[in-house]
């Protein structure tokens, strides 16, 4: 599954977000379908910004966004809550252009 959502028409802005099944993860799917998204986004859906937000914990899926180029903007301290615990969470961006 992949997506972009938070479709903003007046920002031109859209959230990518992603999940691959298990006995598929690795085999670079993910990156493919996340290049493959930011094309549609910034040719056909003529976005000027794509953002994604990941788990700092999450290796492969900051990995994945890095590859799909987009950049690193900041750490959302503490921004998410599971099993009790606080985690950060990560925030990256790529631009049209
Ligand atoms: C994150 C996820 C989408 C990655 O899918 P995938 O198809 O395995 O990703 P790819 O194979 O395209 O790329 C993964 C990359 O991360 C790397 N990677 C994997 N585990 C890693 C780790 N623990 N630390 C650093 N890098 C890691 C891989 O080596 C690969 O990089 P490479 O191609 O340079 O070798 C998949 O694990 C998943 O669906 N996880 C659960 C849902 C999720 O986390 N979604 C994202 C929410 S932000």
């Amino acid at each position: 599954m992949i997506e972009l959502s938070h479709l903003s028409a007046v920002d031109r802005v859209a959230e990518l977000g992603y999940w691959i099944g298990p006995p598929f993860r690795g085999h670079g799917y993910a990156t493919e379908a996340a290049r493959a998204m930011c094309e549609v986004g910034f040719r056909t859906l003529r976005l000027h910004r794509i953002e994604a937000g990941a788990l700092a914990r999450n290796h492969a899926s900051i990995h994945v966004l890095e590859k799909a180029g987009l950049r690193h903007e900041g750490v959302l301290r503490e921004r998410v809550r599971i099993g009790g615990r606080w985690l950060d969470r990560v925030w990256l961006a790529r631009l049209a252009g």
